[in-house]
């Protein structure tokens, strides 16, 4: 059996459900859908998100500052999921989608939200597209946006050679070079 295959049946995908909690992160969610973290959305440790993203390829570097940063501005009293709690209405939508329906008439895509955006399809080129040299396939990008599932039906495995810093940096710059 193929090793994509033995993943998608050690890993089934489950939708998230009545209740379940989900973040805005396509990723995590698709993590959280296969059971590799809490399928519900709660009482994920730093620990269990490590090791996530340990299994996708995230190298260790990149773990730990990812990781290290949302447990750092993130607890259960402050806040509802990734988001705190004056972001959210009583069910955790955020508010933000509600009120940009009333008034946000001239999207606000700031020089820091433009880099967070490349570093962000950065990582998911690093992890789904293996790295600078590889390309990603449609079907993953699909896969992971659309249904957040991780696109192991598709044929994809994770990395062997974990995902580090230097590759991230120069992916996120070849990045802002083609969409400046
Ligand atoms: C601890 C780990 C992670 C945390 C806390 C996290 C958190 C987030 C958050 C809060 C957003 C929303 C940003 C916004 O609305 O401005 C986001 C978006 C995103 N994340 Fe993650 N993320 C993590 C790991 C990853 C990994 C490993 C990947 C790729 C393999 C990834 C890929 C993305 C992508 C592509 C988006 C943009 C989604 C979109 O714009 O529709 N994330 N993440």
């Amino acid at each position: 059996m193929a090793l994509s295959s033995h993943l998608a049946k050690k890993h089934e995908f489950h939708p998230a459900g009545a209740g379940d909690l989900r973040s805005p992160c396509p990723v995590l969610n698709a993590l959280a859908n296969h059971g590799i973290i809490s399928c519900d959305g709660r009482n994920i440790t730093a620990n269990q998100l490590k090791d996530a993203l340990k299994y996708i390829g995230v190298g260790i570097d990149i773990r730990l500052g990812l990781v290290n940063s949302a447990y750092a501005v993130h607890d259960e009293h402050s806040h509802c999921g990734l988001r705190n709690l004056e972001q959210v209405d009583d069910s955790g939508i955020p508010k933000r989608y509600i009120e940009q329906n009333v008034k946000n008439e001239i999207l606000d895509f700031g020089y820091r939200a433009h880099i967070v955006a490349c570093a962000e399809a950065a990582l998911f080129q690093g992890v789904f597209g293996e790295g600078v040299f590889r390309q990603l396939l449609v079907k993953y990008a699909k896969a992971v946006f659309q249904e957040e599932r991780l696109p192991f039906n598709e044929g994809w495995t994770p990395r062997w050679f974990a995902l580090i810093v230097p590759e991230l940096a120069m992916l996120v710059l070849i990045i802002l070079y083609f969409a400046s």
